[in-house]
């Protein structure tokens, strides 16, 4: 069909329809269709050309010939989301920072600007949400150096490609790529086809020009709807932006980066006057821990950094059945295997009971060492008594739970006292195989930890 620049391929089985339709005409799925932009099929018959043996053929060389020129990395300023980049933004490179609406990715974004701006780099921020206006709003509300990024509001592919190309700045933020569509193509902004095809040609103008491009994206609660992640094996490096909108912690990790770590966590909150960086979370958090049945302080590792969060559950005789298990913060088959392991193996038995277990503070932790703690505070709500010496500390602990009971290695146990200590949380409750850390009580199991915890000589220093 000539004049037609897009066709539509289904991304089960390839078949490729000219117009759109909602059932796959090849494989017969539903929704698989995606717009895509046709490419001129080459001059000179069908098929893959066999080039010339000799000519333009690439000579591979041994890797430790390969040219890498040390680049050096432009730091936004922010030290939390510096450490989520690895060290700053890599020129040239393009990373994508997802996150649902209202989370405050703009918010960083433009702070991360101002701050590239002050130090002398060329920025552009490129609005297709918002316009120039409403953009020097939140600047105003930012204050200082936010004010001297210069918008563009243009959600045209071909315009920003444009402008690049012309001011060639060292970095670019695309708030956001959903907002942006390409000529040619008939679908709508922020469908599968146009988010993939503008990103697409944003990253080949980010490599030839070395700027380093902040895609912006917003994330369903489902996570899918042609959003930022069918972006993910194209970008560099995927930022996801967390927190409650009610609450005003906000926690920045990085899902993919090559060229850093993937481990590292900013943490941040949102005040009046944009985000602040919260250096020392553990304060925070265990500022709030109570010393009530059923809390309990989790060593935690975020990364390479320890961080203390408090692990609250509340356990309540029910009828229904199946009882309820409502896990916030936590993973839901953990939690199903905790209750599981505490009945079998020296806990009490939960069958009966609706389950609730929260991390305070509206934080998330997805390591195993936070088992002991959730299996600690279920035990502790379910006696309705608080656990450790009852004139002590809160209760600090760490451990992987395996399903034999036992009480199981897990990364950097003398981080995680040392952070507990410093608190003056005293001794911590960890697995034997840790044994050998200065502050740390050790236990073989989880019977033998419940049973450390009981009572008016519980965990004391040794
Ligand atoms: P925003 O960065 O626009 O979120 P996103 O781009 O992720 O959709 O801002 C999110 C919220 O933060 C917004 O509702 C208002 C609030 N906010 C503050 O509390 N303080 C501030 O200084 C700014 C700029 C925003
Ligand atoms: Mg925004």
């Amino acid at each position: 069909m000539p004049g037609r620049e897009s066709e539509f391929v289904c991304q089960g089985c390839g078949h490729v329809a000219l117009a759109w339709t909602g059932r796959c005409p090849g494989c017969g799925e539903w929704n698989t269709l995606v717009e895509t932009r046709r490419r001129e099929p080459r001059k000179g018959g069908r098929g893959v050309r066999r080039p010339a043996p000799t000519r333009n053929a690439a000579r591979p060389v041994p890797l430790r010939e390969v040219e890498a020129p040390a680049v050096d990395r432009l730091t936004t300023g922010i030290a939390e989301l510096d450490r989520v980049l690895g060290g700053g933004l890599v020129p040239g490179s393009l990373i994508l920072l997802g996150g649902s609406p209202g989370i405050g990715k703009s918010t960083l974004t433009g702070m991360a600007l101002g701050n590239l701006c002050a130090a002398g780099r060329s920025v552009l921020y490129v609005s297709g949400e918002e316009s120039a206006a409403q953009v020097r709003l939140r600047a105003e509300r930012l204050g200082g150096d936010a004010l001297g990024v210069p918008p563009l509001a243009e959600t045209s592919v071909e315009a920003v490609l444009g402008t690049l190309e012309a001011e060639r700045p060292d970095v670019c933020v695309i708030d956001s790529i959903q907002t942006l569509s390409t000529e040619g193509m008939t679908g709508a902004p922020g469908s599968v086809g146009q988010v993939r095809e503008a990103a697409g040609a944003v990253m080949e103008a980010a490599k030839r020009l070395g700027t380093a491009v902040v895609l912006v994206g917003h994330v369903t609660k489902e996570g899918s709807v042609a959003g930022p992640r069918v972006l993910e094996h194209l970008v560099d490096g995927v930022l996801l932006f967390e927190g409650e909108r009610e609450r005003s912690f906000r926690t920045l990790r990085a899902l993919k980066n090559r060229f850093g770590a993937t481990s590292e966590v900013g943490v941040f909150e949102m005040r009046a006057g944009g985000l602040v960086e919260v250096a020392d979370p553990s304060a925070r958090f265990v500022g709030e821990a109570s010393r009530a049945a059923g809390s309990c302080v989790l060593c935690a590792m975020e990364g390479t950094r320890p961080l203390l969060v408090e692990v609250q559950a509340l356990v309540a005789p029910t009828e229904i059945v199946p009882p309820r298990r409502v896990a916030t913060g936590i993973d839901r088959n953990r939690l199903a295997m905790i209750i599981a392991v505490l009945a079998r193996h020296g806990g009490p038995s939960l069958a009966a009971a609706d389950v609730f277990v929260n991390v305070a503070g509206g934080g998330r932790v997805d390591e195993p060492g936070a088992d002991l703690a959730i299996a600690l505070a279920l035990a502790s709500a379910h006696r309705g008594e608080p656990l450790g010496a009852p004139d002590g500390p809160p209760l600090a602990c760490f451990g992987e739970v395996g399903l034999t009971g036992e009480l199981r290695f897990v990364a950097h146990p003398e981080r995680r006292v040392a952070e507990a200590g410093k608190f003056g949380l005293a001794p911590v409750l960890g697995p034997e195989s840790a044994e050998g850390v200065d502050g740390l009580k050790s236990t073989a199991t989880l019977a033998a930890a419940l049973r450390s915890v009981r009572g008016p000589g519980a965990l004391r220093a040794a």
